[in-house]
């Protein structure tokens, strides 16, 4: 088994025209050390003729990169609709936008079938296979059912449903079969296990005495595994690009508080951005300056529910501008586009404070970013959400409500006026639990896990 390949499917794979998020900047960093085939969406849409073909190879290395294109159709029924517009805002808590389509899920099961087979023709003996996030719950099913019996996980990069939630799927009766295809199911938190493992027992599974999971004839295990970035590499982009705050201009004295997040209703950006209105009006001396600087980028923005989060934003940032700015003093400056991570690695190391403020989040590699990147001698404070996945690790963040404009409003005001001691004290601890759970970490236990020999009588 252990000389078999790697082979990850993910719907994102690194190209050189998209903007990534989490996942590619994870399994990047993971590919990069270890080696592997990555199989992807190719992001060009074709007729279907042409995607009926096999995979391209794309690049060599430092990994094999693989790519399969998709119809128009496909791409709306697959990605923008169920994946996008059913299974995101299900899985972040938010049935009130979840759409449902039938035809948008045939055509997702559909597209995992034909992956299946593409993946089928090239699958070895001994290569394991590991599958990312939602856009591929049924991928192990259709794989199985074409005879493969390779180990397969899955690693979920984002929240597990509230089983309460479930209901509102209209699929949910074939989740359990999708998800016990699986060998090894990778979620981000313990919140996300108990989650999972409800909603699993409810289904009729069985707890082996080993913890391992039993449904029909399959064994399989739930366990969670907090991703993590490249600590070191960050923290040489940030040393790299420490001038990156120049291009800002701001004035002596001009705090800095920082938000960089996909431009996504799961980021609690409105709610983010009334907060440092709050904090503005309420500042005990006026003559404070912060600027807060978003980075947005805009992301899925054919999905109705994310054409209005923009409009929103833009009117918030209108009204707390209007309202507080200055002739030489713009208190929100937002960016709707994708900055290189290397130039946020200096932004973030300029910041005094980082908000990271989502209302749902599988992980969020944004906070472990901001505190890497901090100069430890003199480091900025880190604002997280108590709904981040990343809230479970970093305790030593100031933890808030992202619901509660004034208590966020608050956090802000003490991150700002923070003793340096405790500045520091508090960003040691968070480089601890950054550092224990890294990006190398997160891929050797999991593949450990997942190439453990099954051995003895429960499994
Ligand atoms: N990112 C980037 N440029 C941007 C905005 C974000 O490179 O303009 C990167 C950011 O550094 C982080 C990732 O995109 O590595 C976002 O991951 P996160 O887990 O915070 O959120 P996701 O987008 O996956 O929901
Ligand atoms: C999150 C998801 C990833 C996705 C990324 C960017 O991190 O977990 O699966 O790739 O957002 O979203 P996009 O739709 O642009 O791939």
């Amino acid at each position: 088994m252990s000389e078999g390949r790697l082979i990850v499917v993910s719907n994102r794979i690194p190209t050189e025209a998209a903007p990534s998020g989490g996942l590619v900047v994870a399994l990047h960093d993971a590919l990069k050390e270890r080696g592997g085939v990555w199989i992807g969406n190719s992001g060009k849409r074709v007729y279907p003729e042409e995607a009926a073909r096999g995979l391209t190879r794309i690049a060599e290395t430092p990994y094999e990169r693989y790519s399969f294109d998709l119809t128009e159709e496909e791409h709306q029924g697959f990605y923008l609709g169920y994946s996008n517009a059913t299974l995101w805002p299900l899985f972040h808590h938010r049935t009130d936008l979840l759409a449902v389509d039938p035809d948008q899920a045939r055509i997702y099961r559909e597209v995992n079938e034909r992956v299946a087979k593409l993946i089928a023709e090239v699958v070895q003996p001994g290569d394991a296979i590991w599958v990312h996030d939602y856009h591929f719950l049924p991928l192990a099913e259709a794989l199985r059912r074409r005879g493969v019996h390779n180990r397969i996980g899955f690693f979920l990069h984002i929240p597990f449903p509230n089983p309460s939630d479930l209901p509102a799927l209209s699929e949910r009766k074939l989740m359990p079969g999708w998800l016990s295809a699986f060998d090894l199911i990778g979620l981000q938190t313990r919140r996300d296990v108990s989650n999972a493992l409800d909603f699993l027992r409810d289904s009729g599974a069985e707890i082996l005495l080993n913890g391992r999971l039993k449904m029909g004839d399959r064994r399989f295990e739930v366990a969670s595994f907090p991703i993590g970035i490249d600590v070191d590499g960050f923290i040489k982009a940030a040393e790299e690009n420490a001038d990156a705050g120049e291009h800002l201009r701001l004035s002596p004295g001009e705090r800095l508080v920082l938000g960089v997040d996909r431009l996504d209703y799961s980021k609690g950006l409105p709610q983010r951005f009334a907060a440092f209105g709050e904090y503005l009006s309420h500042r005990p001396d006026p003559q404070i300056r912060a600027t807060l600087l978003q980075i947005a980028p805009p992301s899925r923005e054919d999905v109705e529910a994310y054409r209005e989060i923009r409009q929103e934003l833009e009117t918030i940032t209108g009204r707390v501008n209007g309202e507080m700015a200055e002739l030489d003093w713009t208190p929100i400056r937002y960016i709707r586009r994708n900055i290189e991570r290397e130039v946020l690695a200096g932004l973030y190391r300029r910041a005094d404070a980082c908000l990271v403020t989502p209302l749902a989040d599988g992980m969020n590699l944004v906070a472990k970013e901001f505190v890497a990147a901090q100069d430890g001698a003199d480091p900025g404070v880190l604002i997280l959400s108590h709904f981040a996945g990343a809230a479970e690790q970093m305790e030593a963040a100031l933890m808030v409500n992202p619901y509660d404009p004034g208590e966020t409003a608050r956090a802000i005001e003490q991150a700002l006026s923070m003793p340096l001691h405790e500045r520091q004290a508090r960003h040691l601890s968070l480089m601890q639990s950054i550092r224990e759970a890294d990006i190398g970490w997160w891929t050797r236990t999991y593949l450990a896990a997942l190439q453990k020999p099954l051995a003895g009588p429960g499994n």
